[in-house]
């Protein structure tokens, strides 16, 4: 692990109930609360939750609440849509952009994502960027193109000093919920060549700055060895994420 402050997000996907959100997050509190000097805690449940996870975990600063998704536009006939504004009211300072269950489920383009990202840093939120290969991409030895592409239109338009709003999430979409994770030695070159692209676009000190978390797969039993790769900063977690114990676990092990 570098000089990064390490960064732990749990995305609770389409997960959990009211009671349940409820308590996940008091137990996120109560067992990673005291970590959450050494490391940002982000915790990104469904829409309808999100004010009571905002208002469960307010009390305990260094846990913050993200929105899994977002429209771009402020307000109007978008019927079934989410604006920022009605999130931030909800408490979110965090959204996720470009996860891969958006762009292989639900057909989310580059485009899309890119005009995202503008608008929630528009916004003034914090925004973490999902990149990653398939498994397909990742046998025809693509992976860095992948990641590489997925950058470059996702970050198309962003200012180096917007960059400090922005974490960078490495998710293998073959890793994710499939109990395969990336080597640590895989992860680490994935995460470093995403380093070096930053850099190509950014310069090197921005590069150095910018957190890239890995997703995929972590938890208790993997994540040591992972976090302490040095371009991995912190992890994006799903399954592992909707126990307070073993969403703990992999704190403690950011915490270092
Ligand atoms: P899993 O931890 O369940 O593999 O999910 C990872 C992920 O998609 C986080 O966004």
């Amino acid at each position: 692990m570098s000089t990064r402050k390490a960064i732990i997000g749990g995305n609770w996907k389409m997960n959990t109930n009211r009671s349940g959100a409820v308590a996940l997050a008091r137990g996120v509190a109560a067992e990673s609360g005291s970590c959450a000097d050494s490391v940002d805690i982000v915790l990104f449940p469904p829409f309808p939750y999100l004010s009571d996870v905002a208002q469960a975990v307010e009390s305990t600063s260094g846990i913050g609440v993200g929105a899994q998704d977002f429209y771009t536009e402020p307000d109007g006939a978008f019927t079934g849509e989410v604006s920022l504004a009605m999130l931030k009211d909800c408490g979110c300072t965090w959204a996720l952009v470009g996860h891969s269950e958006r762009r292989h489920v639900l057909g989310e383009s580059d485009v899309l994502i890119n005009a995202k990202l503008h608008a929630a840093l528009e916004a003034g939120l914090n925004v973490i960027l999902c990149v990653g290969e398939t498994l397909d991409q990742r046998e025809a030895g693509q992976t860095d193109a992948i990641n590489f592409a997925q950058l470059s239109y996702g970050l198309a338009g962003v200012s180096a000093e917007q960059m400090s709003r922005i974490v960078i999430a490495y998710e293998p979409v073959w890793a994710i919920g499939t109990g395969r994770t990336a080597t640590p030695d895989d992860a680490q070159n994935a995460h470093a060549a995403i380093r070096q692209s930053l850099a190509h676009k950014y310069g090197q000190t921005i590069a150095e700055t910018v957190r890239i978390q890995y997703g995929g797969s972590m938890k208790p039993g993997n994540a040591s060895e992972l976090l302490s790769q040095p371009d991995i900063d912190g992890g994006l977690i799903g399954g592992a994420a909707l126990k307070a114990e073993s969403f703990a676990g992999i704190i403690t092990a950011a915490a270092g």
